[in-house]
């Protein structure tokens, strides 16, 4: 690996952490230890996880080092310990949590000098593999901490917006992708995850998705007409509904995407507009020629936007990147060759468990994560996740 590179990763590893930070800048201790859902962890916990999975890999795993303090890891196993009771642990936490999370970067920043990374006995680091995946994980966990961001009371949006985007003009409803044979999945090359791969032909039969994500208008209509429950954080108002997050009460832009609705309420606005959910194979193969550079990501808008003009993939769908991540109607499992990589626990042992896939991105989701081949996956009822509808058809 060159010296550059090796610039390169240390910046964006000091890059992913000072996001972090920042969007933590404002809580007391008090608050990163408070459960504000039962379904998310403390902040605190994800704090200490961030850190601990970058020992893990970064400093134990590719350094060869001891751990810093004994079998910490233990707590911080996403998988040995449910969200429920990650604030029950004795987790790191105040001034030990801050000294952990930078005595860990220091090392890290240690290994990176000294390690050889192009070990051909060590697959994990080949081009720096295990680098672009620890910087992807802080980033991941950015989302993760944002959910519950949201609910704590008068939380500020620690970056500053950019004025919302033109509306998006007049185009049809729908537009129309051929059948027949496509690809899907992440080429051989560059940094995706083991579930993106291999990339691999499918079959669809032609089919018309929506040239826009289903609006807090659209969405508004069919609470109304069918007394299905609303979105999480709308709070009524009269006879219309404001945004609830941070414990506030703002106007919800009637053009922006509706988000915060789970799998079944997505797949009910699909039913009652007459439509359903894509298959994820349609999802990626209607998003080809996005560019992540145009869409609301990266929490700079710190909500939803109304679709920008220009942020269109190559059918015309716009906003298929950024915003809400869109429900389908797939559930996570292997393409076909899967094969796990580096390790079986970030998406094989969810394969066949009936989580839905979810597609795109949202605005809460950095923009080195975002890319059309990436799959994420929940539990259908879960609606703090950043979420949203587009619904399809058959030609
Ligand atoms: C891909 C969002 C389902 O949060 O459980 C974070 C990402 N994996 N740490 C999750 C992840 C390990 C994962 N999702
Ligand atoms: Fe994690």
């Amino acid at each position: 690996m060159q010296a550059t590179d090796r610039t390169e990763i240390a910046d964006r590893l000091a890059e992913a952490r000072m996001r972090t930070l920042l969007l933590v800048e404002q809580l007391s201790d008090e608050q990163l230890n408070t459960v504000y859902s039962p379904l998310l962890s403390p902040l605190a916990w994800d704090l200490g996880h961030i850190a601990n999975f970058e020992e893990l890999w970064l400093v134990q795993r590719a350094g060869g080092r001891e751990p810093l303090r004994g079998d910490l890891g233990r707590l911080y196993d996403a998988i040995e310990n449910p969200r429920a009771g990650r604030n029950e642990l004795p987790i790191l936490r105040g001034e030990e949590l801050r000294g952990y999370m930078s005595e860990v970067r220091e090392r890290t920043l240690d290994v990176l000098d000294d390690a050889d990374l192009d070990d051909p006995s060590v697959p994990e680091l080949r081009d720096g593999f295990l680098y672009e995946m620890l910087i992807a994980h802080e980033h991941q966990h950015n989302e993760t901490m944002l959910q519950l961001l949201q609910m704590v009371p008068a939380y500020r949006p620690p970056l500053e917006s950019p004025p919302p985007a033109a509306p998006p003009g007049d185009g049809p409803e729908a537009v129309a992708v051929d059948g027949g044979t496509h690809e899907i999945g992440a080429r051989p090359d560059g940094f995706a995850y083991d579930n993106e791969r291999p990339r691999h032909a499918v079959e669809l039969e032609p089919f018309r998705i929506d040239r826009l994500p289903a609006t807090n208008a659209s969405f508004a209509a069919f609470v109304a007409e069918t007394g299905s429950d609303p979105p999480l954080f709308w709070v009524r108002d009269g006879d219309g509904w404001l945004d609830g997050r941070f414990g506030r009460r703002a106007e919800l832009d009637p053009e922006a995407p509706v988000v915060h609705v789970d799998h079944a309420q997505a797949s009910a606005y699909a039913a009652w507009a007459g439509k359903r959910l894509p298959t994820e194979a349609e999802w990626e193969v209607a998003a080809a020629g996005s560019d992540p550079a145009r869409a609301n990501l990266d929490h700079a808008a710190f909500g939803t936007r109304r679709p920008a003009p220009g942020d269109a993939s190559a059918c015309g769908a716009l906003a298929m990147l950024g915003d809400v991540w869109e429900w389908t109607d797939s559930e996570l499992r292997g393409y076909p060759g899967f094969e796990a990589f580096p390790y079986r626990e970030y998406s094989e042992v969810f394969f066949g468990r009936g989580y839905p896939i979810l597609r795109g991105g949202s605005w809460a989701t950095r923009r080195n994560v975002t890319r059309v081949s990436f799959r994420n996956w929940d539990l259908p009822e879960r609606r703090q996740i950043f979420a949203g509808i587009r619904c399809a058809e058959d030609a």
